[in-house]
């Protein structure tokens, strides 16, 4: 769906230019379409050729080009764009824009646009102290500009403190959120992901194999189209998503704890994590040494969190996975009914392509009633966007 987009990137003269080749990068993997507009002073950072190779088209350079006989450059970018973004944007460049200054192409062409526009400044932190600059930005704000605010940290002049441009991965999470459709907007959506850690001793514990890679890809699914999202994850090497309200939780009962306290928020609640189902009666204090005979755990059950939220469910869209190994559909089926759920995402765990810390799933989707859906392999990415489709097909 993203394919189908165009992003006109604009790129003024500071030292973060270089990562605004990062950011071209970046959008080109969702496959959305960019064009290049660069400033006269951008070009002294980094070369055109860079943002033309990895961009496929020509860098925009020059006002006074027009690049067909019918069409006038600044005017024919400004249309063709879903989103306008400008990275690094400079002190001057965004005092030019909030006070309607267009003496190059870039400037020409924000002004021009009428697609929403998306602003990381990028400058010295007493420059982005300085009122001016400050009421530039509120200005823009107030006309309906948004911004990725700089983050803290080493500048480039020395200095230490706020101006440093946020991570092109989190611009780019802010440009897809504005691309996308907001069909969750209103909705908080609460996701379990990963697994569960039962400690045995200090040094040693109880899991399993899941990564969180399906459940951090929901979580971040649903926030680009514009929920809240409350992400309740067991230990996974992920970093938390962006936009997403993160909590990170070690064992089962410290989930339901999580989950429970945050219920009363959600309208819709996705549990794909794996929860482990037993956990060591007593933990050891001190590291189990080993014996000349057999070692025996006595193992007590843990919470059945997606049935305590079953039981509470009211209103609420409830969404359940199974991993399973064998039976799929019976085995599903069952969770289905028991836990009180309005769909079920099957996967055979030991199938090739689905299942436990790889990029793909294969899954069977189950709701009451008997329907069955085969959606075929697939990216988890692409999973989520199409759990998050049926959840509003039955909210509406
Ligand atoms: N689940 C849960 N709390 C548990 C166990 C599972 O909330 N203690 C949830 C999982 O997050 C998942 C669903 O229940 O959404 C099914 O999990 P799964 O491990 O497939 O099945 P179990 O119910 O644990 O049953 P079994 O292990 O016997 O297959």
């Amino acid at each position: 769906m993203l394919e189908a987009k165009t992003v006109i990137l604009g790129v003024t003269g500071g030292i973060a230019a270089y990562k605004a080749v990062e950011l071209l990068r970046l959008l080109k993997k969702t496959g959305v379409d960019v064009h290049v507009v660069m400033t006269k002073a951008a070009t002294e950072f980094v070369a055109p050729l860079t943002f033309q190779t990895l961009s496929g088209h020509p860098v925009n350079l020059d006002l006074f080009n027009l690049i067909s006989e019918q069409e006038i450059g600044h005017i024919s970018l400004a249309d063709r764009a879903d989103l306008f973004l400008i990275a690094p944007a400079t002190a001057n460049f965004i005092g030019k824009a909030a006070n309607g200054i267009a003496d190059d192409l870039l400037t020409t062409t924000v002004m021009a646009t009428r697609a929403p526009v998306l602003i990381a400044p990028a400058m010295n932190c007493n420059m982005f102290e300085n009122p001016i600059y400050r009421e530039n930005e509120q200005k823009l704000r107030q006309r309906g500009y948004r911004f990725v605010d700089p983050v803290t940290g080493q500048l480039a002049c020395g200095w230490e403190g706020s101006g440093k441009m946020q991570e092109p991965a989190v611009i780019c999470e802010a440009a897809i959120a504005l691309l996308s459709e907001q069909d969750l907007a209103g909705e908080t959506v609460l996701v379990t992901a990963g697994p569960t850690r039962e400690e045995i001793d200090p040094v040693r514990f109880i899991s399993n194999h899941s990564s969180g890679k399906m459940g951090y890809a929901i979580a971040r699914a649903a926030w680009r189209r514009g929920a809240r999202v409350i992400l309740v994850s067991g230990p996974s090497a992920l970093a938390p998503p962006y936009g997403v309200e993160t909590v990170l939780v070690t064992t089962a009962v410290e989930m339901r704890d999580a989950v429970m306290a945050r219920l009363d928020e959600a309208s819709i609640v996705v549990k794909s994590a794996a929860v482990a189902d037993y956990r060591p009666v007593s933990r050891a204090g001190s590291k189990v040494k080993k014996d000349t005979g057999a070692l025996c755990i006595e193992l007590e059950k843990n919470p059945d969190i997606l049935t305590e939220i079953g039981r509470a469910k009211q209103g609420k869209i409830l969404v359940g996975f199974a991993a399973e190994t064998d039976d799929l559909l019976a085995n599903a089926g069952k969770k289905l009914t028991a836990k009180n759920l309005d769909m079920i995402v099957a996967n055979n765990v030991s199938e090739p392509g689905a299942g436990f810390d790889i990029d793909t799933n294969i899954v069977r989707i189950l709701y009451p009633g008997g329907k069955i859906e085969e959606p075929g392999l697939m990216s988890k990415d692409d999973l989520a966007g199409l759990i998050l489709d049926r959840v509003l097909g039955l909210k509406n």
